[in-house]
């Protein structure tokens, strides 16, 4: 091999191991960007569960009743609510994260699972409601379905409604 060639290779190597030393810092994140991604991961979750229910808190204020919209949405609120007490499972107390979620939910999570699980009967309800087709009983449960998640808010989310 010519000495140029060598050189061209060793340069390469070089890069390359710099390049894996980058991907391994990557590998292992800092707690404290392990804290931010989990709150960044839970904050999507509710944004999902606020996109899914705006258009059924907008029927249930008289915007025009679409029962299958309103029963997949419940439903797609039913399948992610499973994930509340996994993603609030992440301890984000004392990291500089940007967050309304309360101290004390670090040391009630039985009482986060059966709020969660709360949520999933009452949007099932719903659904169920929902696929009869009928408004009215379709709306008067969409108090218990809406009421899941401010149950939940009054007590572990900073009161900024
Ligand atoms: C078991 C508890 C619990 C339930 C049930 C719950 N939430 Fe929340 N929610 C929280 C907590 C805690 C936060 C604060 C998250 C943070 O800032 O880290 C939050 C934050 C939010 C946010 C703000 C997200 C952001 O970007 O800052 C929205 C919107 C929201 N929830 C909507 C809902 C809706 C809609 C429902 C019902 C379908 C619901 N939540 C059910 C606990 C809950």
């Amino acid at each position: 091999m010519s000495k140029r060639v060598i050189a061209v290779l060793t340069a390469f190597t070089i890069l390359i191991s710099g390049a894996m030393l980058t991907a391994s810092a990557q590998d292992a994140p800092t707690p404290e960007e392990q804290a931010a991604a989990a709150v960044d991961t839970r904050k999507s979750l509710f944004k999902l569960f606020i996109h899914n229910l705006r258009p059924i808190a907008a029927m249930a204020q008289g915007a025009p009743f679409n029962a299958e919209i309103a029963e997949r949405n419940a439903r797609r609120i039913a399948a992610m609510a499973p994930m509340i007490p996994e993603l609030l499972a992440h301890d984000t107390r004392g990291f500089d994260v940007e967050t309304t979620a309360l101290d004390k939910i670090w040391d009630n999570q039985d009482d986060i699972a059966a709020k969660a699980q709360a949520l999933v009967d009452n949007a099932n309800a719903f659904a169920a409601a929902a696929a009869t087709g009928e408004m009215g009983a379709t709306l008067g449960a969409f108090r218990a379905f809406g009421g899941s998640c401010g149950n939940c808010h009054d007590e572990y989310r900073v009161d900024n409604d």
